[in-house]
């Protein structure tokens, strides 16, 4: 028998603790979500990949009566990035969200099981780490590389 143990490691930090290239890009997270599509939800999110041409591609969820033909904000805003430039790495993405009333969260809003699952794809794709930055008006989450938010995702084996 073997056992292993995972760690994923997790930076939890403030916004002036940043870079400035950060704080652009959860800007643009922010900014996303005021044109997603969530008449069912109210729940309004944005995200932002930034590719190693210096672009920004935004996304947001886009929701739909059949509720699962409906797309979380980081697999449109990651599908979108790779449609337009599939030659360009994606090497950060931000997620926001807020509330109908235009607040944002105060924890920081965390992927999906399948959202991570299209990030840690983009990751291999690229041979590059994707950084991600969760954003909570509390607290932002900064995590070096999306692997450690799905260890053993699933990947062509056969
Ligand atoms: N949603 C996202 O866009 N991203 C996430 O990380 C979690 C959930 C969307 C899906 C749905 O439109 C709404 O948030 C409520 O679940």
């Amino acid at each position: 028998m073997r056992q292993a143990k995972i760690l994923a490691k997790l930076t939890y930090c403030r916004l002036d603790e940043l870079n400035s290239t950060e704080k652009n890009l959860i800007q643009a997270a922010k900014n996303a979500c005021a044109s997603a599509y969530a008449p069912y939800s109210h729940f309004q999110v944005g995200a932002a990949v930034l590719l190693d041409n210096g672009n920004i591609v935004i996304g947001n969820n886009q929701e739909n009566a059949a509720f699962p033909s409906g797309l979380c904000a980081e697999r449109v805003a990651l599908f979108a990035a790779a449609s337009q430039f599939p030659e360009n790495k994606a090497i950060a993405l931000a997620i926001a969200a807020r509330h109908e009333n235009g607040n944002f969260t105060q924890k920081a809003v965390s992927p999906c099981g399948a959202c991570r699952q299209v990030m840690t794809e983009t990751e291999k794709r690229f041979q590059h780490p994707l950084k991600v930055l969760l954003y909570g008006e509390s607290e932002i989450i900064c995590i070096e590389s999306a692997q450690e938010l799905l260890p053993l995702s699933f990947t062509d084996i056969r």
